[in-house]
């Protein structure tokens, strides 16, 4: 069990302990932040999207080819930082991680 730290956004910023084996999204989608992940983490909803924060967007797993099309639909994509929570496994290096909930669209 990790701590990761979550903005939501109204701008609160909440500590929340992650779950390990697990992707971010299954976390976050606990919590009533917006993040409403309806495929199930089939990676074609875009409704679990999160901004990585500049420290981490190196230490994630490189994003595959239909991650980066559908994030790169969205207006609020951002080429440095946007990443689907759902395809993001969480484990222990990823400790103490913070993300920030994207708009809604
Ligand atoms: S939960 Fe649908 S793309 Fe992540």
């Amino acid at each position: 069990m990790s701590e990761i730290i979550v903005t939501d956004r109204d701008g609160g910023v909440h500590r929340v302990t992650a779950r390990e084996g697990v992707s971010l999204m299954e976390t976050l989608r606990e919590f009533d932040w917006g993040v409403a992940a309806i495929c199930g983490g089939m990676c074609s909803c875009a409704t679990c999207h999160v901004y990585v924060a500049e420290p981490w967007v190196d230490r994630l797993p490189p994003m595959q080819g239909d991650e980066k099309e559908i994030l790169q639909e969205l207006e609020s994509y951002r080429p440095r930082g946007s990443r689907l929570s759902c395809q993001i496994p969480f484990e222990e290096a990823l400790a103490g991680i913070e993300v920030e909930v994207a708009p809604d669209e």
